[in-house]
């Protein structure tokens, strides 16, 4: 399957075979975090700003993606201000990139509480510690606060804190990237339009695809 370049007529819908992309990742891509992607977003300048977080959902169905992070943090404050982000993953050995671009909405509370819930209870209480993209004094501060949650908690399970959940990342835009010999990649690109039905959810329209140069 490795640099199998993408078929000849491209699928009308490419969530499928994002889908199996994303699974040969996990499953070959021999490296510690084959589900992470740089996750863009933008400041109220307009100004971009990258990093990168772990894609640990993808909805083939609907086609969202989804990640967790601090509601709070500089990305969060971006999104509430411009819900929009583009991410990358790029798998060297399977020489592979894909770029997704979209809209941003939060995911529903109760499916943040179900992730959180699986959480290893070091992360969480690491959730509660870390004040994301705030300023901190010292590494001896950080190592406080977090002794302080685990205190807090140390009689009870750790519930999820309000203001850290998941982010549900809607596909508008969406390449596949394969590399090919002498820098002749194959490249495809598909778009669609996507209306809101409600906080959560989108109803999507029809993917239009397209080959791009490389
Ligand atoms: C492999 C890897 C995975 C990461 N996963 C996440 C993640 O899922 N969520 C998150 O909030 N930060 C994650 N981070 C940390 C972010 O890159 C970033 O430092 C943090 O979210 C603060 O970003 P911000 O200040 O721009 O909001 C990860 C970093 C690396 C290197």
């Amino acid at each position: 399957m490795i640099n199998e370049f993408l078929p000849d007529d491209l699928p009308n819908d490419p969530l499928p075979l994002l889908a199996q992309w994303l699974q040969y990742a996990r499953d070959h891509a021999q490296q510690p975090n084959p589900d992470a992607m740089t996750l863009a977003t933008v400041d109220a300048s307009g100004h971009p700003n990258a990093r990168i977080v772990l894609c640990k959902q993808f909805n083939v169905n609907n086609g969202y993606v989804t990640f967790f992070t601090n509601y709070h943090s500089t990305k969060g404050n971006e999104l509430l201000k411009h819900p929009y982000a583009a991410t990358v993953m790029h798998w060297d050995s399977l020489h592979r990139q894909v770029r997704l671009q979209g809209q941003v909405v939060k995911s529903p509370a109760a499916e943040s509480d179900a992730y959180f819930n699986i959480r290893a209870v070091i992360s969480q209480l690491g959730a509660w510690g870390s004040q994301q993209s705030q300023p901190l004094q010292s590494r001896a501060q950080l190592a406080s606060q977090v002794d302080a949650v685990t205190k807090r908690f140390a009689n009870s399970s750790v519930p999820r804190p309000p203001h850290w959940g998941g982010y549900r990342l809607w596909i508008t835009h969406l390449e596949l990237w394969v590399e090919g010999p002498g820098r002749v990649h194959d490249r495809a690109w598909w778009t669609r339009a996507i209306i809101p039905t409600d906080e959560f959810n989108f109803a999507n329209g029809v993917w239009q695809a397209i080959r791009l140069n490389p």
